[in-house]
């Protein structure tokens, strides 16, 4: 379906779909690279956001260590594709005992996550029971956003001391890992700036305090996309995460760590229809292309549910993507009322939408067509979804 397509092929081949400028992801993904080598820390991308191995691939070839997952689908796809270092950062529990042991047992080197006594003894009895050495991070609150334990909290050293083994079999305390979630409320380059060094220094703070208690702690492991790009220095931190980077998007742009022409996704999409008296122009585009996420609607500028491009990727400002039904979506025209907008976008032609966030636009696609940084023919990079 998509063989020896070229730049040329787009007005042929069926939409939606998902376009993926790798000429600016590369760029993106060299920027973070290079930000992190000059910090002096690792860097562990976190491959939620693309889901794509053949993305992935270009990550560890900048020279990241390792991959960041949210998911043991994504652990067990990207294994299946090379991948043999991987971190599973979300807390683990009960039920997906079983997937990580089989996925040890088969040599991935995975890193699993927990916050609570009840996990730590969890995941000690599991490796016991079972010959193997689950290697194990705390998750720390550096934010107060989400999850994770606080620096200060006796808690910690109580998770600690909770993952046990006796040299072969259980648990083996690895690290602490935080992530300052909040910074993607921050609008200004000074507020970015401190949101990461709280991140880092709380993150520090976690690890010495475990380190005065006993516990060796060789894992510091911190990151969002803008606290990632926003650090200074990073003395006490070993590793790096950030993810939605690789392509960023409207969201990042509203928070100020890119601009508009860094993001490297959009949607590409059809005119099926208008509707001169309200000024509507109605796409193949809709919540099911973009996601139904509507993260700028809190940032300075709303882009309803994404921001409206020609093929080319020019922005075209009268346009606002103001609706979006299942398979519909509704650009609201804004410009000279004399217009034809019929005229102007006829049923047939194109429109590029560039999304909010684009991992939950990704998410609604299986695969990248990519507009190639050498050549014109065009690629296909399949990706993946689910549990
Ligand atoms: C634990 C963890 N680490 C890293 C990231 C990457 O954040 P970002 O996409 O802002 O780079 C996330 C994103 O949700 C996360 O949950």
């Amino acid at each position: 379906m998509y063989a020896a397509l070229t730049w040329q092929s787009l007005p042929t081949l069926e939409t939606p779909l998902l376009l993926l400028d790798e000429q600016t992801m590369q760029r993106n993904i060299v920027r973070m690279q290079t930000r992190m080598n000059s910090l002096g820390v690792a860097f562990r991308p976190h491959v939620k956001t693309s889901k794509c191995p053949e993305v992935a691939r270009r990550q560890l070839a900048a020279g990241a260590t390792g991959i960041t997952v949210s998911t043991l689908k994504e652990a067990e796809e990207f294994f299946g594709q090379g991948f043999n270092d991987i971190l599973y950062a979300v807390a683990m529990v009960p039920n997906k005992l079983e997937h990580a042991l089989q996925l040890l047992r088969a040599g991935l080197h995975l890193t699993l996550l927990v916050e609570s006594v009840a996990a730590a003894e969890m995941l000690s009895q599991h490796g016991r029971a079972n010959g193997v050495c689950y290697e194990v991070l705390i998750e720390v609150d550096t934010d107060g956003h989400r999850s994770g334990i606080e620096p200060a909290d006796p808690l910690l050293l109580q998770v600690a001391s909770t993952l046990q083994n006796d040299g072969k079999q259980g648990a083996r305390f690895k690290g602490v890992l935080t992530h300052a979630g909040s910074s993607y409320d921050l609008r200004t380059p000074e507020a970015l700036v401190a949101m990461a060094e709280q991140e880092r220094s709380l993150c520090v703070l976690a690890a010495e305090n475990l380190r005065a208690a006993g516990y060796p702690c060789e894992v510091v492991s911190i990151g969002s996309t803008p606290t990632a790009l926003s650090a200074t220095s990073l003395p006490g931190v070993t590793e790096v995460r950030a993810g939605v980077y690789v392509f960023f998007d409207l969201v990042m742009a509203g928070v100020g760590i890119c601009s508009k022409e860094d993001i490297a996704l959009s949607v590409l999409c059809t005119v099926i229809g208008h509707r001169p008296a309200n000024g509507w122009i109605i796409t193949d585009g809709g919540w099911m292309a973009m996601s139904r996420d509507r993260g700028t609607q809190k940032q300075e500028h709303d882009f309803g549910y994404g921001m409206v491009c020609d093929v080319a990727g020019k922005v075209i400002p009268e346009l606002a993507f103001t609706q979006a039904n299942q398979e519909h979506g509704v650009l609201q025209w804004d410009g000279q009322a004399q217009t034809n907008i019929a005229q102007k976008f006829p049923i047939g032609s194109q429109l590029r939408i560039v999304p909010n966030h684009a991992c939950a636009t990704g998410a609604q696609h299986q695969r990248y067509v990519v507009l190639p940084a050498v050549g014109n023919e065009l690629q296909v990079w399949e990706r993946f979804g689910g549990w």
